[in-house]
């Protein structure tokens, strides 16, 4: 089996990511959505995990002055509990760092376990509720106040650079 790399999303890689995105979401983002993240959107840094050639999971981030907030984060069905959310999150964390964020925030649904937990590894804490942030459910609001918390041991394995 290929082994995972993470590498900078590019447009190339938008078709595959929306189609993990529609297939793990209730409320997709569009092709066009992220089309318009990797165009245009200069506060946006995104990255895909490859396996050879195929997207298995995507995560990006908006870094605004010293705050860093994951707009989204998913691995494919398949691939799940392989640790590739691990290292894309851990890629997150660093990026931030590496741009200056000095915290970090992001919103999950409230009945998302599974999400919880692998920001909880991290050090996120829950921090307030955003009521109705999705059409049918609140969202939790975490945030991530140490950004050294992360190790980047599991996200320095996949990156093909080595950062
Ligand atoms: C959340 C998600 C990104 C996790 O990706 P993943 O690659 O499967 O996660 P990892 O293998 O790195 O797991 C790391 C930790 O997360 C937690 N975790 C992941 N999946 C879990 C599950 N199904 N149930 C409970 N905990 C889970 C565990 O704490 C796990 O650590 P452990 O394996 O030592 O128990 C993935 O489940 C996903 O894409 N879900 C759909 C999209 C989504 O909900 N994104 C988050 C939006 S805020």
């Amino acid at each position: 089996m290929p082994a995972i790399e993470i590498v900078a999303m590019t447009i190339e890689h938008v078709a595959e990511v929306a189609a993990i995105e529609r297939q793990v979401y209730l409320s997709p983002w569009s092709k066009a959505a992220f089309e318009s993240e990797v165009r245009e959107n200069g506060f946006a840094h995104y990255f895909v995990a490859l396996e050879g050639q195929r997207v298995v999971g995507y995560a990006g981030i908006w870094v605004i002055l010293d705050e860093a907030h994951i707009t989204n984060l998913a691995v494919h069905p398949d691939y799940q509990r392989r640790r590739i959310g691990s290292a894309l999150l851990e890629c997150l964390i660093m990026e931030a760092v590496r741009r200056g964020a000095d915290r970090m925030t992001l919103e999950v649904r409230f009945s998302n376990n599974a999400a919880q937990a692998l920001y909880a590894k991290y050090g996120f804490v829950p921090r307030g509720v955003r009521s109705k942030y999705y059409s049918d459910e609140d969202a939790l609001i975490m945030w991530l106040d140490t950004l050294e918390k992360g190790d980047g041991h599991t996200a320095a394995r996949y990156r093909r650079d080595g950062s």
